[in-house]
C-alpha cells in the first residue's frame, strides 16, 4: 500500500542519513518530491551535485541526462542511481553524436573556425563531451542568455543544440534577427536557410520538447479572451510565437518564484509540465492559477519515476549487480565536465 511504501522510504532515509541524497526535479510527482532532500531546476540540481561531496548514494529523481550530469560532477566514489532507466528525455534523444559530428564537419566547411557549440543540458553526456572538446559550454534555461553572450565573445557564430526553441528565444532576447538564424536539420543533414550564408549568426538544431510544444498561440488567445486580467508565464522551451505573446518566460524555478512573489488575488496561466503546474496551484490557494493548455501536459518520462520505483531503488542501492547505476565513461565525462564547468563558472 501507499502507506507502506512511504514508511519504507522514511526508514531507508533514516538508516543512511547523509550517506544518501535524493535530488528531485520540479516536474517530479508529488509522491516522489515529498521525499526529495533538495528540489530545483536543472541548474540548481547540477550545482548541488557539484557541491555534494558527502553522499555515497545519490538517487536522482529526474530524467536520464540529469543523472548523467550528477555522475559527471560528483567524485568516482559516489554512485548515482536513476529509479527507472526508461526515464529519458525525448528532446535529448533528438541529437546523437554521429549526427552532431556530421553537422560539425559540414558547418566547418561552410564557416571555418568561426563557430562555437553550445548545448542545452537536456542532451546526452556524449553531446556535452563533444561540445566541451570543441571549446563550448552547456546552458540551462536559467542562464542561456549569459552563456550565449559568452559564446559570442569567443566566436562569430554559435551552434545551439538540441532545442531550437530555447536557442531562438534566447537569441531573439539578445537582439539577433530571425534572418540571422538558420536551422540544422539532422535528418537530412542540411542547413535550412534562405539567403546569404554569411549573415548567419545562430544555427539552431532542429529539436524540441514534445511537452512544451503543446502550448500554442491559440491557447494564449483563448486564455486572454476568457480571462482578460490573467498573466501568462511560460517555459522558454515553448516556441517563439508563444513566448513573444506571453507576459513572462523562464525556467521552472523562475516560474515558481514569480508566482510566489505575486499579489494575492492575482491570476496566472502557466505553460509548463503538469506536475509543477498542479503543485503551484495547490501551494497558492490565494491566487487563481490554471494551465495555459486546459488539457494538462505531462512529461511521460519524468512521470516514470514513481513511489514504487523510488522504494525499489532504495532497497537495492547496495546490490552488486544494480542495473540502475548511471555511470558515464571516463573519457566522455572528462570532456563533458569541461562544458559543464564553463557553465557553472558563469552561473
Ligand atoms: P528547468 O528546470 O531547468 O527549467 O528545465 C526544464 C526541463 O524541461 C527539464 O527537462
Ligand atoms: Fe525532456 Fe521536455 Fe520532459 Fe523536459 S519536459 S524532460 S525537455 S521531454
Amino acid at each position: 500500500s501507499r502507506d507502506e511504501l512511504e514508511a519504507r522510504v522514511k526508514e531507508v532515509k533514516e538508516k543512511y542519513g547523509s550517506r544518501l541524497f535524493i535530488p528531485g526535479h520540479h516536474y517530479q510527482k508529488d509522491e516522489v518530491i515529498q521525499f526529495a532532500d533538495a528540489t530545483g531546476d536543472s541548474l540548481k540540481l547540477a550545482q548541488l551535485s557539484a557541491e555534494n561531496t558527502e553522499a555515497e548514494f545519490i538517487i536522482f529523481c529526474g530524467v536520464h541526462f540529469m543523472a548523467e550530469t550528477a555522475d559527471i560532477l560528483t567524485s568516482k566514489s559516489q554512485k548515482v542511481f536513476l529509479p527507472d532507466m526508461r526515464a529519458g528525455c525525448s528532446m535529448a534523444d533528438m541529437a546523437d553524436l554521429n549526427q552532431t559530428e556530421r553537422a560539425w564537419d559540414k558547418l566547418q566547411s561552410l564557416f571555418g573556425d568561426t563557430i562555437l557549440p553550445l548545448t542545452y543540458v537536456n542532451s546526452t553526456a556524449a553531446i556535452k563531451a563533444f561540445v566541451g572538446a570543441n571549446g563550448g559550454a552547456t546552458v540551462t534555461s536559467s542562464n542561456a542568455e549569459t552563456m550565449v553572450k559568452w559564446a559570442f565573445e569567443q566566436k562569430e557564430r554559435i551552434l545551439f543544440l538540441p532545442d531550437q526553441h530555447l536557442g531562438r528565444n534566447t537569441a531573439v532576447q539578445l537582439g539577433v534577427g530571425l534572418d540571422e538564424m538558420a536551422i540544422w536539420n539532422p535528418i537530412s543533414d542540411s542547413l535550412e536557410y534562405e539567403g546569404d550564408f554569411s549573415k548567419i549568426k545562430v544555427i539552431l538544431w532542429k529539436g524540441h520538447c514534445s511537452v512544451h510544444e503543446n502550448f500554442t498561440v491559440q491557447n494564449v488567445i483563448d486564455t486572454r479572451e476568457q480571462y482578460p486580467d490573467m498573466k501568462i508565464i511560460v517555459h522558454p522551451e515553448c516556441c517563439r510565437e508563444v513566448v513573444e505573446i506571453s507576459d513572462l518566460a523562464g525556467s521552472t524555478s523562475f516560474i515558481i518564484n514569480t508566482i510566489e512573489k505575486a499579489e494575492p488575488g492575482s491570476s496566472w496561466a502557466i505553460g509548463t509540465e503538469m506536475n509543477l503546474v498542479n503543485r503551484i496551484i495547490q501551494n497558492h490557494p490565494d491566487k487563481q492559477i490554471i494551465s495555459l493548455n486546459p488539457h494538462m501536459c505531462p512529461c511521460l518520462t519524468m512521470n516514470r519515476i514513481d513511489l514504487p520505483h523510488l522504494v525499489w531503488s532504495l532497497d537495492t542501492i547496495e546490490d552488486e549487480n544494480n542495473n540502475n547505476i548511471i555511470k558515464v565513461s571516463s573519457e566522455i565525462a572528462e570532456n563533458a565536465k569541461l562544458a559543464l564547468k564553463r557553465m557553472l563558472y558563469h552561473s
